[in-house]
């Protein structure tokens, strides 16, 4: 196995294709906190592998992450790897697993890069739980980056305005917003998601914008989508818990997986 980021993905990917048959994969998602159950909705299952068993993949930390890939074919024939779970910032591997799996779809072939994660809404229109929305840009307080060196990437239009277009054709509701990440693992203070509302962020959670660049950086088209799981800590004066979260996504699993089947077939 190397220890260069972008080898040990040519490597997970090479790895891929063999336990898959496949040779190529249309698209990719990465199926955040409450979206693992909307996987089953976009289409038929045709193979599935615990990651771990790729080069380069870290066994699952978080409850509802199942750490598996799936292959699915959509209606339209569409072949899409699903990652049902992803490596978090905070499980303190580093950023290069956390991007790992971004990295190994796109050198497995897929050019679109779907990521879901579920957030907490700091706007009144955002607040309304279980509503998906399209997040339109982002704000990277993590600390973080997935790039080392004098790699300047464009980051002008991350979240792509052709696919948010595709995705408000098939659902006109669907609202956007710029999705602001911390580390975590904590949820956020009362004060810190004022903060957030005052810098413009108007979803906040602990994933997603690492592998946002990280895709960006290997050329790929990327969707972000997040499923509203609560308002933002303090907004309402419940505490957040994980479990609610899973709940939320569990209970709209078949919206969300008939949502992304669809767009998995016009991209
Ligand atoms: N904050 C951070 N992450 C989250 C939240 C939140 O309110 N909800 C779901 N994931």
């Amino acid at each position: 196995m190397s220890t260069d980021p972008y080898i040990l993905a040519q490597e997970a990917a090479k790895a891929l294709k063999s336990a898959t048959g496949l040779e190529s994969f249309d698209v990719a998602l990465v199926m955040g906190s409450g979206w693992v159950p909307a996987a089953d909705a976009i289409g038929q299952t045709l193979s599935e592998i615990p990651v771990t068993e790729l080069p380069g993949f870290a066994p699952p930390a978080v409850a509802g992450h199942a750490g598996r890939v799936r292959v699915t074919r959509t209606e339209a024939g569409r072949h899409a790897l699903i990652f049902l779970g992803r490596t978090h910032l905070y499980e303190g591997r580093g950023v290069d697993p956390v991007v790992h799996g971004v990295r190994t779809a796109v050198a497995a072939g897929a050019r679109t890069i779907v990521l879901t994660n579920a957030a907490g809404g700091l706007r009144p229109e955002h607040q309304n739980i279980g509503d998906p929305v399209l997040i339109s840009d982002h704000i990277n307080l993590t600390g973080a980056n997935p790039i080392t060196g004098a790699t300047f990437i464009d980051l002008t239009e991350v979240y792509s305005k052709r696919l948010r277009a595709l995705v408000r054709e098939i659902d006109p509701s669907i609202g956007e917003g710029v999705y602001v990440a911390f580390r975590g693992p904590t949820y956020e203070t009362p004060a810190e998601i004022r903060m957030l509302r005052t810098l413009g962020g108007d979803l906040v959670g602990m994933s997603t914008v690492l592998e946002a660049v990280a895709a960006r950086e290997a050329g790929a088209e990327v969707l972000g989508l997040s499923l509203v799981t609560n308002p933002g800590a303090g907004l309402v004066g419940e505490p957040l818990n994980h479990e609610e979260v899973l709940e939320v996504g569990r209970a709209t699993a078949t919206r969300m997986g008939v949502l992304l089947a669809k767009v998995v077939d016009r991209l």
